[in-house]
């Protein structure tokens, strides 16, 4: 005759819906905790730095150059020359130029207008406008920890 003491063994159905119930349970808290970091970037902004991009006589109005290994774009108009920054603002993905029109993001399919302004989200804003300069060689120097008002030109 078992005791009062003796523990009554666990029927191994039991077991197993006590095992699933926490692997639920588990697999719930788990995405819950995704879904608050998703609206965050899981993406580490690169450290600004300067670079030099070429002579003003380079750009001569209206041209658009990437700067492919700087994820930049070059705009020369008769007012002076900009950069636009290619990285998405949402997750940092290189956007890609839709010919003359704007960009494109592939990662989540934001659109850009050709100024960087959002026509189509997610991404929270727009594409940014990066400080140009000139070095003392007299060559152009963008500066990508130092962002601009859009429609601002380096007159040279
Ligand atoms: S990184 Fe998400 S839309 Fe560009």
């Amino acid at each position: 005759m078992p005791s009062r003491l003796d523990p009554e063994p666990v029927p191994r159905r039991d077991v197993l819906g006590l095992a699933g119930l926490w692997a639920a349970g588990v697999a719930i808290f788990g995405s819950i905790i995704g879904m608050l970091r998703l609206p965050k970037p899981s993406v580490l902004p690169e450290a600004g730095k300067r670079f030099r991009i070429g002579r003003p006589e380079e750009f001569p109005p209206g041209t658009k150059k990437v700067i492919p290994d700087q994820k930049v774009l070059v705009v020369a108009e008769a007012g002076g020359i900009a950069a636009i920054s290619m990285i998405c603002p949402h997750l940092g993905c290189v956007v890609s130029r839709i010919g003359d029109e704007g960009f494109s993001c592939p990662c989540h399919g934001s659109k850009f207008g050709r100024d960087g302004d959002v026509a189509a989200g997610p991404s929270p804003k727009a594409l940014s406008w990066l400080e140009v300069t000139r070095a003392v060689d007299g060559r152009l120097v963008v500066n990508t920890a130092r962002e601009v008002e859009p429609g601002t030109y380096y007159s040279v």
